[in-house]
């Protein structure tokens, strides 16, 4: 007997913004595809990183080349490249995407390019307005760094930016703004000292998973694989802890030059790799 569409064809009918979850939040809206119209690659499951890590280099030198101001570069490369990498990110169905915005020895820089990154960050990124379109394509926004040193009111929407987007699971996208890794290192060291002094642990009980509590986000899965663009082969004081058995992947291309397809290329890469984790067996699993 016919009893109507099959659920999923009813489900097709009504517009992705229009379903609700049992939660009463809407369905995420599908990624948007890529200007050029290139399909995702097909990506076994095994072979799919769990946590891309992404050092964007290469702003100032794109702008500088095309006679533009630094600032430029910092603009086309997050409205332009991290929306699309981002997109292709949910294509392909990555969970955890990890990029370093503003470091902790990015203050070096001119105050005018200081400012104009952060502001950046604020509008283009992790503010109200980015919050809002993330959390419709089921992103939600994380910051890892340091609050100390930085505006209150960048504190202050990096934080609603995690608020408002809290209740999303299709991506995590974490911001590292105001990070350093050895800061991050210190402190985690700094919070356990205080934690065995005031009784609370056992020092002689201290082991990797407690020192990951004290990190800057406890929850942060190990990188699987950390991409550099704009060809410098370095890591930059860029999340030391969780990428020690990182695959390293260093493409030339300046970052506002990058797109999805980048990306793509990386993670094709990846899984082409062997990871040993120190062991002979082929085919080697983490323990
Ligand atoms: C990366 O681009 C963005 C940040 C470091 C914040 P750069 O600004 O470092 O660009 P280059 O490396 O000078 O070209
Ligand atoms: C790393 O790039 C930091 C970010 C991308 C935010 P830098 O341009 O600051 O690194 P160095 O100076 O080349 O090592
Ligand atoms: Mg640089």
């Amino acid at each position: 007997a016919v009893r109507g569409p099959h659920p999923s064809a009813a489900a097709a009918l009504i517009p992705a913004q229009a379903r609700h979850d049992r939660t009463g939040v809407p369905a995420p809206r599908p990624p948007l595809p890529h200007h050029t119209g290139v399909r995702p690659p097909h990506l076994p499951a095994g072979r799919m990183p769990r946590h891309v890590a992404v050092i964007m280099d290469g702003n100032g030198r794109w702008a500088t080349r095309r006679g533009l101001p630094r600032s430029e570069g910092h603009r086309v490369g997050a409205q332009k490249a991290l929306r699309d990498v981002v997109h292709g990110a949910l294509e392909i169905g990555l969970p955890h995407l990890t990029v370093y915005a503003f470091s902790t020895e990015n203050w070096k820089r001119d105050l005018q390019e200081i400012a104009f990154l952060l502001h950046t960050i604020r509008e283009d990124l992790n503010g109200e307005a980015g919050a809002k379109e993330w959390a419709s394509y089921g992103v939600r926004l994380r910051w890892a760094g340091d609050s100390e040193g930085l505006p209150t009111d960048v504190v202050e929407d990096l934080a609603r930016g995690e608020r408002a987007t809290r209740h999303c699971t299709r991506l995590t996208l974490t911001t590292c703004v105001n990070y350093g890794g050895r800061a991050e290192l210190t402190r985690a060291a700094a919070r356990l000292a205080r934690a065995a002094r005031d009784g609370d642990i056992d020092a002689d009980r201290i082991g990797t998973g407690e020192f990951t509590r004290h990190l800057s986000l406890p929850d942060l899965p190990d990188v699987d694989l950390l991409w550099r663009t704009g060809g410098e082969q370095r890591t930059s004081n860029f999340l030391p802890w969780h990428a020690t058995y990182a695959e390293l992947h260093f493409t030339d291309t300046h970052w506002p030059d990058v797109d999805r397809r980048d990306l793509w290329r990386a993670v094709t890469e990846y899984g082409r790799r062997q990871r040993r984790y120190g062991a002979v067996v082929s085919n080697a699993q983490p323990s």
